[in-house]
């Protein structure tokens, strides 16, 4: 299977935000921001996998500033790391006020996700090539987090084992 640079996947999508989008205090709700994080990223792994994708998991999400309805999100993502048939996505998120022009950095996430086969079982992924020094960095950074998942998820299974769960 060939490999395929991180830029033929990475997307900015942009999405405006609309009363329906809104919280009962007129924000926009933290779950329309993480609805639209899962679906950018899921773009991402979908183009480079080619074929069906689960999200696996999502690391802690923080949201640095609110975003108000009217306003322009963009989605910044692009792929970190491929497993055999894992991948992690990075996505910046970022909030403007098209008539003030200013953007505000909202919130960034990794989200891992899953190709399936047709037996809906994990199916392997083409390899990623890393052609820039950033897509490098963002690499190795994705490494060291993959085994913390990793490690994190054996501990809860040992957990709920012995709890009985
Ligand atoms: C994600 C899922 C496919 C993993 O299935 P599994 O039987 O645990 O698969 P495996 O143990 O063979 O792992 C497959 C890959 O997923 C990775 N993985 C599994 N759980 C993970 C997690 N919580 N976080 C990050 N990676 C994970 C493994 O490291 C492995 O990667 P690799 O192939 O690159 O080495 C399965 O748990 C699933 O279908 N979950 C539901 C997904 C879903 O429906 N999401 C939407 C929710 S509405």
């Amino acid at each position: 299977m060939q490999s395929k640079p991180a830029s033929d996947s990475s997307v900015v999508m942009a999405v405006l935000m609309e009363p329906a989008d809104a919280n009962t205090a007129g924000n926009v709700h933290g779950g329309v921001i993480m609805k639209n994080i899962d679906n950018t990223a899921a773009v991402v792994a979908l183009r480079h996998a080619g074929c069906n994708v689960v999200t696996a998991s999502i690391d802690r999400l923080d949201f640095h500033n609110p975003v108000y309805v009217g306003e322009l999100v963009f989605l910044k993502a692009s792929l970190n790391l491929v497993g055999t048939s894992s991948m992690e996505v990075g996505v910046r998120v970022e909030a403007e006020n098209p008539r003030e022009g200013q953007v505000r950095h909202v919130a960034s996430a990794y989200l891992t996700f899953v190709a399936l086969g047709e037996d809906g079982r994990p199916t392997q992924v083409p390899g990623l090539t890393l052609d820039t020094d950033l897509q490098r960095q963002r690499h190795a950074e994705a490494v060291d987090r993959q085994k913390m998942r990793l490690a994190e998820k054996q501990r809860e299974k040992a957990g709920r084992e012995r709890a009985g769960l």
